[in-house]
C-alpha cells in the first residue's frame, strides 16, 4: 500500500483499450470504505461509457466551443476535434457526487468524505494497473452536463475522474513531509 500511495499518479494519456467493467466495479467497491462521520454515505457515482460518455464529450466539446471568441477558426476548430477525440478515446469517466446537506458542519464533512473515497478510487486504480485523472473545473457545474447525469438538486459534482490504462506516466515530485510537519 505504501508504494501503491507514491506509485499513482494522474495520467494524461490513457490507452484505448476498454478498462471491464468488473475492474471498474472493484475500484468503486473500494472507494465507499473512505471514513464517514456518521455514516452518511454521500457519495453517488456516474459511469459514463458509450452513448453516455459521446453525449459528455459533445457537452465537453460545446463547452470549449463557447471559450473561443471565433469557434469556427482553423485552430479552434482543431482544438474542438482534439478534445472530442480525447474524450471519447478515454475509456471510462467516472462523476464523484456528494450530498449537499442544508448545515455547514455534514456538508462540509460529506464532501470531504467523498474527496476520500475518490482517492481510494484513484488508489485501487493504480494498484489494478488503471490510470486515473481527476478533473475539475467549470465543467462540473455545468447544467448540461448535471442533465446528463441525472444528478439531484442537493448533491454537487466534485470531480469527473477519467479512466484507462496508462499510455504513459508522468513523473510528479513531492515536498518532504518533514519540510510540512511541526512536532510539538
Ligand atoms: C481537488 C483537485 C482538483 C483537481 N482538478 C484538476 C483539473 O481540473 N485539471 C487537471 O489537469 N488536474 C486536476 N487535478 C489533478 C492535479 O493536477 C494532480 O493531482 C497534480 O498535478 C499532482 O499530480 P499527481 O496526482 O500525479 O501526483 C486536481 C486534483 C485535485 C486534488
Amino acid at each position: 500500500m505504501l508504494d501503491v500511495i507514491k506509485a499513482r499518479r494522474s495520467v494524461p494519456k490513457v490507452r484505448a483499450d476498454p478498462v471491464p467493467r468488473e475492474v471498474i466495479e472493484q475500484m468503486l467497491d473500494v472507494a465507499v470504505w473512505a471514513p464517514n462521520h456518521r455514516l452518511t454515505e454521500p457519495w453517488r457515482f456516474y459511469v459514463l461509457i458509450g452513448d453516455g460518455k459521446r453525449r459528455f464529450a459533445e457537452i465537453r466539446r460545446r463547452f470549449r466551443a463557447s471559450t473561443f471568441p471565433n469557434p469556427e477558426a482553423p485552430e479552434a476548430q482543431k482544438a474542438l476535434g482534439r478534445i472530442y477525440q480525447d474524450t471519447m478515446a478515454t475509456p471510462a469517466i467516472i462523476a464523484v457526487t456528494a450530498h449537499q446537506a442544508q448545515d455547514d458542519e455534514t456538508r462540509h464533512e460529506d464532501t470531504a468524505a467523498t474527496f476520500m473515497a475518490l482517492q481510494n478510487l484513484m488508489l485501487a486504480g493504480a494498484e489494478l494497473g488503471v490510470g486515473t485523472y481527476m478533473r475539475t473545473g467549470p465543467l462540473i457545474d455545468n447544467p448540461e452536463v448535471r442533465t446528463l447525469l441525472g444528478v439531484e438538486d442537493d448533491r454537487r459534482i466534485l470531480a469527473m475522474v477519467y479512466v484507462g490504462y496508462p499510455a504513459e506516466t508522468p513523473q510528479k515530485r513531492r515536498t518532504p513531509a518533514a519540510e510540512k510537519t511541526v512536532w510539538l
